[in-house]
């Protein structure tokens, strides 16, 4: 399952996606100016509890770095980090993005505990999804069906995203433990031609 990045089906960066809008949000790329909303929601320990991370970030320095992996990406982290804006407010809540494509293309995903339970996860997920599988991707001119592969994983306990992520499509293959926690690896494959 570990692939090259330039294998055929991955996606071909950098990609500039401009902004995707469902019916109640607005999904498009990061930038510096986000950083007091995504402060205010990585210091929350509900939600950074289910983060490889499991801690709030200390100060605005931490969620300043955190951002910059994004703005500032390299061969192993793509530039296909949104912000996720709430149409009503036009406030950040939260973020969905492929964090890594090494070893494998990896999705993360946060909200803030204000907007839980209204469906802004699903909606905002299903829009990501639909455009991820859209992307240019190598070998995309030959007319054979390639196959590409999303993963992810939660945390044993975070039922609400085992939830969100099998409503997806996302199917659970394997368990882990890390830091003395129980992780649940899920994957989606997508037929792409
Ligand atoms: C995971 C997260 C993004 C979900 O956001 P959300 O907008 O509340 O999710 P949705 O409202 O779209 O709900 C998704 C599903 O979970 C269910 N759900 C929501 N809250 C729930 C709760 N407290 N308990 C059980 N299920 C719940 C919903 O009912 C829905 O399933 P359904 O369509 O069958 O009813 C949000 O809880 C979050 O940011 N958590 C902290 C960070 C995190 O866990 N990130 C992922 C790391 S793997």
């Amino acid at each position: 399952m570990m692939a090259e990045n330039n294998q055929p089906g991955r996606p071909i960066f950098p990609y500039q996606v401009k902004q995707i809008v469902t019916s109640r949000l607005i999904l498009r790329p990061m930038c510096d100016e986000d950083i007091d909303y995504f402060h205010d929601i990585r210091t929350r320990p509900e939600v950074m509890k289910w983060t490889h991370k499991r801690k709030i970030d200390n100060d605005i320095q931490e969620t300043k770095s955190w951002i910059n992996r994004f703005l500032r990406p390299d061969r192993s982290n793509p530039p296909f980090h949104l912000s996720i804006i709430e149409k009503t407010t036009g406030h950040i809540i939260g973020m969905a993005g492929v964090y890594t494509l090494h070893p494998q293309a990896e999705l993360g995903y946060m909200l803030h505990p204000d907007k839980w339970g209204v469906g802004y996860a699903t909606e905002a997920l299903t829009a990501f999804l639909q455009k991820w599988w859209e992307l240019p991707r190598y070998n995309q001119d030959k007319a054979s069906n390639i196959e590409d592969w999303l993963f992810a994983d939660a945390h044993k306990e975070n039922g609400v995203s085992l939830r969100l992520m099998e409503k997806l499509g996302f199917e659970r293959y394997t368990v882990f433990v890390e830091d003395g926690d129980e992780i649940i690896g899920l994957r989606l494959r997508s037929s792409l031609y």
